[in-house]
C-alpha cells in the first residue's frame, strides 16, 4: 500500500491544533478543552489546557464497559522465576481498585507522588495505573541502580509512599530490594510516610516498624471485598508521573509527563506508528523502569484496547536464545519493541537463527527497535532471519514517543539502513550548527526540533524549571534540544550519529559518563579522572574510565582500579556495567585545561582522530593509547 506519511504530515504542518483535536477525540474526557494548545503555560506551552481526564479511565475502565471485559489485558511471562498468567480487562480493573484502595486507605490522593520500585511483574503496571486512577503521580525506578540512586529519587520527588517488590531476579542472583530501599531511605533527608512491600517467594522481605505493609495481603483483602475506587478528574496538564533519567551530572533529569497529551500522542502512535489494532497483542521487551516501558508496555498498548506481554527474563540465557520466538508465538505477539543490543545478543548465541525455527512465527508482522542506535549488521539479521521489516525508531525520555520512525499504520516508507526514517507528525525537526543555522542536507549538525513539542513530550523538569530552560531550550533559541548529533538526507530521512553531551548508551541503558566521573572522584586516592564510552560489540558502547592518582599513592593499581569498579556499582548500581578503571600519568587536556575526552573515545575505539590543535601536550594522547592496548582494545594509529 502506498504510504499516507507525507500527506498525514503535511496535515499536521497546515494546523497542528486541529490535528491534535482530531486525534484528542480517540481519548474520552471528563471536560474538554478551553484550548487545544496553550503557549502561555508551561515552558514552551501546554497542550489541552482547561481539559480534565483520567489515564486509568481511559486504559481500562472504557475498555471493560465498552466490549473488552474478556479480552486478556496483561500477559505476564516470567521464563527466569517458571511463572505465567494472564489477566483479562476486568482482571486487570479489579487488582488496580484494590490497589487504588489500598492506597487511599493510607491517605495517598491526587498530586502525592508515590515511588514504585518493582521488577517486570504484573503489579508494577497496575501499581502504576493505580496511582493513576488516584490521580497520585508515580515516580517508576529500575531495579539495577543502587540504593543511592533511589535515595536521590526520593529526596527529589518527596513521594508519600514507596510500593516496592521484595525482590527481584537477575540471572544467577536475587536482587532483594528491601535492603536497599531500607538503606535508600536511611540515606534520604525525605522519609516516605509508607512503604509497601509485594512478597515474592524468592526472597521474602523483613518488614517491621510501622512503615511497613505487607501489600499483597492489603491487596488480596481489598480485592476479596471488591472495593472500587472511582477515578480522580485531574487536569490534562497535571502530571501522570515522573520518570527520571541521566542527564550531565549525578543529579538526574525528573521529567514530568502530562496526563492528556500523553494519552492523545500514544494512542495516535499505537495505531499510525506501530499499526496495532484493538485485541491485538503488543510486547514491548523493556523494563517498567525505563520511558520504553512507561509508554510500550503500559500505556499505549491499554489505551488502545491492545493487550501487553509483561516479559520477566533476558533475551539469552533464560534459557536460551530462543524465548523471544517462544514467547511470540505462544502469545499470538503481532509485534516486538526491543533494543537492538537484545538482537545483537541473539545473534552472538544463535547466530544462524536456528531457534527461530522451532517456533510458529506466522502472525508475527514488525519488528521495531529503539533505544540506541541500530547497527545496519543487526538490521539486515534480523530482516533476514525473520523475514519481516524491521523499523528503527528514535526518541528520547523527554519526549515519551517517537520523534523520527517509520509509520507502520501508515503505510511503510522504503527502509534505508541506518535511518529511523523520517519526523513524526508533531515534530518538526531540523539540523543546525552551533550558532543555530540550518546545515545543507547530509551535513552533520545538532538535531533540534522547532517548538511547540507535540502533545506528550515533557513540560518541564521535576522541581527544576530553570534546568529545564538551560539544558533543552537556552542553547538553540525557538527549538528543543536533543543532544543527538545527525544529518539529514535528501529524502528527509533522519541519520542520527552521536550525542553531543556526556550521555553514553549502555545495551540500550542511558547513562552519565559525569555521573560516574563524581563517584571515581570522591575515591581517596583519586586526583582527577575521565570517563568515556567505548564501542562494545555486543552492549554498543562501554564505559572506560581513566583515572590519575594523587601523589605518594603508591598502592597496587589494580587494587584501586578493582576499588573503582565496586565503587561505581556501589554507588550507580550493576547497570553501569563499569568494568574497565585504568590508572594514568596523566590526562590529555587543551592549554585551557579542558579534558580532551573526545580524542580519548576516538583512539579507543580505533577510528581515525586528528590530533586537537590546543592540546597542550600530544605526547599523553600516545600514554592513553598505550594504556588501552595493554587492556586489549582496539586502539587508533
Ligand atoms: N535489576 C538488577 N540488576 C540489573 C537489572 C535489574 N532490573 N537489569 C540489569 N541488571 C544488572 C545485570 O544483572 C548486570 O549485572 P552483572 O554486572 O552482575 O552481570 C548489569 O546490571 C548489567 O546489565 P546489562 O547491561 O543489561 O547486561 P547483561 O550482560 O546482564 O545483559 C543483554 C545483556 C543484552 C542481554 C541485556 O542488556 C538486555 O537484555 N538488553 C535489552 C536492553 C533493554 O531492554 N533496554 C531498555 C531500553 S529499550
Ligand atoms: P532514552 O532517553 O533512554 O530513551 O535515550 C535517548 C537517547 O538514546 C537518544 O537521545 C539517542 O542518543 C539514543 N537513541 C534512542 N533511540 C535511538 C535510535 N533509534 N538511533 C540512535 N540513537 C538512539
Amino acid at each position: 500500500m502506498a504510504s499516507r506519511y507525507h500527506e498525514v504530515y503535511e496535515a499536521w504542518q497546515r494546523d497542528p491544533e486541529a490535528f491534535w483535536a482530531k486525534a484528542a477525540a480517540e481519548i474520552d474526557w471528563v471536560k474538554p478543552w478551553d484550548k487545544v494548545f496553550d503557549p502561555s503555560m508551561g515552558g514552551y506551552g501546554q497542550w489541552f489546557a482547561g481539559a480534565e481526564c483520567n489515564t486509568c479511565y481511559n486504559c481500562l475502565d472504557r475498555h471493560v464497559e465498552r466490549g473488552r471485559p474478556g479480552q486478556p489485558a496483561i500477559i505476564y511471562d516470567s521464563p527466569i522465576t517458571g511463572a505465567k498468567a494472564v489477566f483479562t480487562y476486568e482482571e486487570t480493573l479489579a487488582r488496580v481498585n484494590a490497589m487504588a484502595a489500598v492506597l487511599a486507605d493510607h491517605g495517598i490522593g491526587k498530586g502525592d507522588r508515590v515511588i514504585i520500585y518493582m521488577p517486570m511483574i504484573p503489579e508494577a503496571v497496575m501499581a502504576m495505573l493505580a496511582c493513576a486512577r488516584l490521580g497520585a503521580v508515580h515516580s517508576v525506578v529500575f531495579g539495577g541502580f543502587a540504593a543511592r540512586e533511589l535515595a536521590t529519587r526520593i529526596d527529589d520527588a518527596t513521594p508519600k509512599a514507596i510500593v516496592a517488590a521484595s525482590c527481584g531476579i537477575e540471572p544467577g542472583r536475587v536482587v532483594a530490594y528491601k535492603p536497599l530501599l531500607d538503606a535508600a531511605i536511611d540515606m534520604s533527608r525525605h522519609k516516605p510516610e509508607a512503604c509497601f512491600v509485594l512478597q515474592r517467594p524468592q526472597a521474602e522481605a523483613a518488614l517491621g516498624g510501622a512503615r511497613d505493609h505487607d501489600f499483597g495481603a492489603l491487596t488480596a483483602d481489598a480485592l476479596a471485598q471488591g472495593r472500587e475506587v472511582p477515578c480522580v478528574p485531574v487536569k490534562a496538564t497535571d502530571p501522570l508521573y515522573i520518570l527520571y533519567t541521566s542527564g550531565t551530572t549525578g543529579q538526574p533529569k525528573g521529567v514530568v509527563r502530562d496526563n492528556g497529551g500523553h494519552m492523545v500522542a500514544l494512542k495516535w502512535t499505537m495505531e499510525n506508528h506501530y499499526g496495532i489494532a484493538p485485541g491485538e497483542v503488543f510486547w514491548a521487551a523493556s523494563d517498567v523502569g525505563w520511558v520504553v516501558g512507561h509508554s510500550y508496555i503500559v500505556y499505549a498498548p491499554l489505551l488502545q484496547g491492545a493487550t501487553t506481554v509483561v516479559f520477566e527474563g533476558k533475551p539469552i540465557g533464560t534459557p536460551d536464545a530462543g524465548v523471544f520466538w517462544r514467547v511470540i508465538s505462544e502469545h499470538g505477539v503481532v509485534s516486538l519493541f526491543t533494543a537492538p543490543t537484545a538482537f545483537r545478543a541473539i545473534k552472538k548465541e544463535d547466530p544462524e537463527g536456528k531457534l527461530i525455527g522451532d517456533y510458529d512465527l506466522a502472525a508475527f508482522r514488525t519488528l521495531f527497535l529503539a533505544g540506541e542506535r541500530a547497527d545496519p549488521d543487526t538490521i539486515a539479521w534480523a530482516e533476514d532471519k525473520l523475514g519481516v521489516p524491521v523499523i528503527d525508531h528514535w526518541w528520547q525520555t523527554e519526549t515519551g514517543w517517537p520523534i523520527v520512525g517509520n509509520p507502520v499504520g501508515l503505510g511503510m516508507l522504503p527502509v534505508k539502513h541506518g535511518s529511523p526514517t523520517v519526523p513524526m507528525p508533531g515534530y518538526d525537526v531540523q539540523v543546525v550548527d552551533d550558532a543555530g543555522h540550518p546545515v545543507a542536507r547530509g551535513t552533520l549538525g545538532n538535531v533540534v526540533i522547532k517548538l511547540p513539542l507535540p502533545p506528550g513530550c515533557l513540560p518541564t523538569l521535576w522541581n527544576a524549571p530553570e534546568r529545564f530552560h538551560a539544558s533543552y531550550l537556552e542553547e538553540f533559541p525557538g527549538c528543543y534540544k536533543t543532544a543527538d548529533a545527525g544529518l539529514m538526507d535528501e529524502d528527509g530521512y533522519l541519520f542520527i550519529m552521536a550525542r553531543t553531551d556526556d550521555i553514553i548508551n549502555v545495551a540500550g541503558h542511558r547513562l552519565s559518563t559525569g555521573a560516574m566521573e563524581e563517584v571515581l572522584a570522591s575515591h581517596k586516592d583519586v586526583a582527577e579522572c575521565a570517563v568515556i564510552g567505548v564501542a562494545d560489540q555486543l552492549k554498543g558502547q562501554a564505559p572506560c574510565g581513566f583515572v590519575v592518582l594523587k601523589a605518594g599513592v603508591n598502592r597496587p593499581h589494580a587494587e584501586i582500579e578493582k576499588e573503582l569498579v565496586a565503587l561505581v556499582r556501589d554507588k550507580i548500581g550493576p547497570v553501569a556495567a563499569f568494568k574497565l578503571a585504568i590508572t594514568v600519568d596523566r590526562l590529555p587536556k587543551t592549554r585551557s585545561g579542558k579534558i580532551l575526552r573526545a580524542t580519548m573515545r576516538q583512539v579507543a575505539d580505533g577510528t581515525e582522530y586528528r590530533m586537537p590543535a590546543t592540546i597542550d601536550d600530544p605526547a599523553i594522547i600516545d600514554e592513553i593509547a598505550a594504556a588501552l592496548k595493554e587492556r586489549g582494545l582496539p586502539v587508533a594509529g
